[in-house]
C-alpha cells in the first residue's frame, strides 16, 4: 500500500502560475527565471570541456579546477579560506546542498528555525529529516517602515535546546531584503549563546544594489565556523538550468554533508563544471551583474511608479515586490490569479512563501515581480500593468 510522505504536497505555486500565464497568454513575471541566454562564451566553455573529454563520472565533491575556483572568488570576496580539498562541494545547483545539508544535520525530533517568508523547499527538507519546522515570521512592511525585517529577537526567544539549525537566504526570496551589519552582529550573539548551526542560502550573493556589499556569513569566523554557506551559478550566470550551485563548510560539517550528497546525486554534470572554472578566471561577469540587474530594477520600478502598485525597496535579489491595496481587497492568491486572467501579466503571491498561505497574518497585499527579464518583456508588463 503507498503511503505519501507528503501527503498535503501539491505542485508548487511557480507551476501552477506559469500554466495558468501560458493558458492566458500573459507576460511572466512569476517564475524566478531569465528570459534571455547567458554568455554565449560561457556556453563555448562547456562544448570545448565535451570536446575534451570530461564527459564521464567527475570526482564526487566537484572537479578540482571548479572547486579552487570557488576558493578564489570566495576569499577575494569575504575574506574567508576554505580549503578546496576539505571544505567545499559542489552540488546539483542550490536546491540539493539545502537538502543535503539538512539531511545531514537534522534527525527525528531535532527542530529548525526557519524565517518566513522562505524558499519553498525548506520546510519540506526539514520535514524528510524528520525535524520540526519552527517559523519566525519577519516583521511585515507598515506605512512607517516599508520594508521587510527579520526581528532577531524572536528568533533568540525560537531556540530551544532542542534546535539543531536557523535556516536563513539574504539576499531574500521574495522580498530582496539583504543583511546589515547589524544583522550579523545579532547573528554572531545568537551563535556564541547557544552554538546553533546555521544555514545560509546565499544564490542571489551578486545581486546587491545601491553600492551596498553583500554580507555573506562567510566574511565572520564566529559565523562561518557553523554554516553551510550555499550558493548556485544559476542566478549569477543566467543558466538556472544547469543545476551547479555548492556549499561552502567547515571540515566536520563537510565531512557530514558529502555523505549524504554522494547518495543523493554522487556528482554533478562535468562539462559544465570545467566550463564554469574556466569562466571564473575572469571576475568581470559576476562583478558587473549587480549593475545590470539594478537597471532592470529600475525600469520596472520607474514603470510602476506611474501604476496603482506601491513599490516596496529592493535592496537584492532579481525580485520586486509591489502592494496592491490601492486596487484590490483579494486575498494575494486570487490578487494574482486575476492579474493574470484580465490583464495579462502573471505575478506570484508572497503568501505562497509562507507555511500557511491562506492564513490572514501570511497575506499583506503584496505579490512578487521577477526582472530578469528582457527590457522588452518588462515594458510590454509595465503598459499592462499601468492599466490596471
Ligand atoms: C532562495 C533560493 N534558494 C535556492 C534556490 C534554488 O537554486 P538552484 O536553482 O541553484 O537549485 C532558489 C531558486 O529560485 C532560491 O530562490
Amino acid at each position: 500500500m503507498l503511503r505519501s510522505k507528503f501527503p498535503d504536497v501539491g505542485t508548487t505555486i511557480f507551476t501552477v502560475m506559469s500554466r495558468l500565464a501560458q493558458k492566458h497568454q500573459a507576460i511572466n513575471l512569476g517564475q524566478g527565471f531569465p528570459d534571455f541566454d547567458p554568455d554565449p562564451a560561457l556556453c563555448h566553455l562547456v562544448s570545448k570541456a565535451m570536446a575534451e573529454g570530461h564527459n564521464q563520472y567527475p570526482d564526487m565533491t566537484g572537479v578540482s579546477p571548479l572547486r579552487q575556483a570557488i576558493v578564489r572568488k570566495v576569499q577575494s570576496l569575504y575574506d574567508r579560506a576554505y580549503d578546496p580539498d576539505t571544505e567545499i562541494t559542489v552540488t546539483a545547483g542550490a536546491t540539493e546542498a539545502l537538502m543535503a545539508a539538512v539531511l545531514a544535520v537534522v534527525g527525528t525530533g531535532d527542530e529548525v528555525v526557519v524565517i518566513e517568508p522562505c524558499y519553498d523547499s525548506y520546510l519540506p527538507a526539514i520535514r524528510l529529516a524528520g525535524g520540526v519546522p519552527v517559523t519566525v515570521p519577519m516583521q511585515a512592511p507598515t506605512a512607517q517602515d516599508p520594508g521587510f525585517r527579520v526581528d532577531w529577537q524572536r528568533v533568540r526567544e525560537a531556540i530551544t535546546p532542542r534546535t539543531r539549525l536557523i535556516m536563513m537566504n539574504f539576499p531574500h526570496n521574495p522580498t530582496g531584503i539583504i543583511l546589515q551589519d547589524s544583522d550579523l552582529d545579532a547573528l554572531e550573539r545568537i551563535v556564541q549563546e547557544t552554538g546553533v548551526l546555521l544555514l545560509s542560502d546565499e544564490p542571489y550573493e551578486h545581486i546587491v544594489f545601491d553600492g551596498q556589499p553583500h554580507r555573506s556569513l562567510a566574511t565572520r569566523a564566529v559565523l562561518a565556523e557553523h554554516a553551510f554557506v550555499i550558493s548556485s551559478f544559476g542566478k549569477t550566470f543566467h543558466t538556472t538550468g544547469w543545476k551547479v550551485g555548492y556549499c561552502c563548510a567547515p571540515q566536520a560539517l563537510t565531512a557530514e554533508f558529502r555523505k549524504i550528497h554522494q547518495f543523493m546525486v554522487f556528482t554533478v554534470s562535468s562539462p559544465m563544471q570545467f566550463a564554469l572554472a574556466d569562466y571564473l578566471q575572469d571576475p568581470k561577469p559576476y562583478l558587473s551583474l549587480s549593475s545590470f540587474y539594478q537597471a532592470k530594477r529600475d525600469r520596472l520600478a520607474a514603470g510602476l511608479a506611474n501604476s496603482r502598485f506601491k513599490v516596496l525597496p529592493n535592496p537584492g535579489t532579481f525580485f520586486l515586490l509591489a502592494d496592491y491595496s490601492d486596487i484590490s481587497e483579494q486575498s494575494e492568491a486570487d490578487f494574482s490569479r486575476w492579474l493574470t486572467v484580465e490583464h495579462g501579466v502573471t505575478v506570484i503571491p508572497v503568501s505562497a512563501f509562507y507555511r500557511e498561505p491562506d492564513a490572514p497574518q501570511s497575506n499583506h497585499q503584496l505579490v512578487r515581480f521577477c526582472f530578469a527579464k528582457k527590457d522588452a518583456t518588462l515594458d510590454a508588463a509595465i503598459s499592462k500593468l499601468q492599466a490596471v
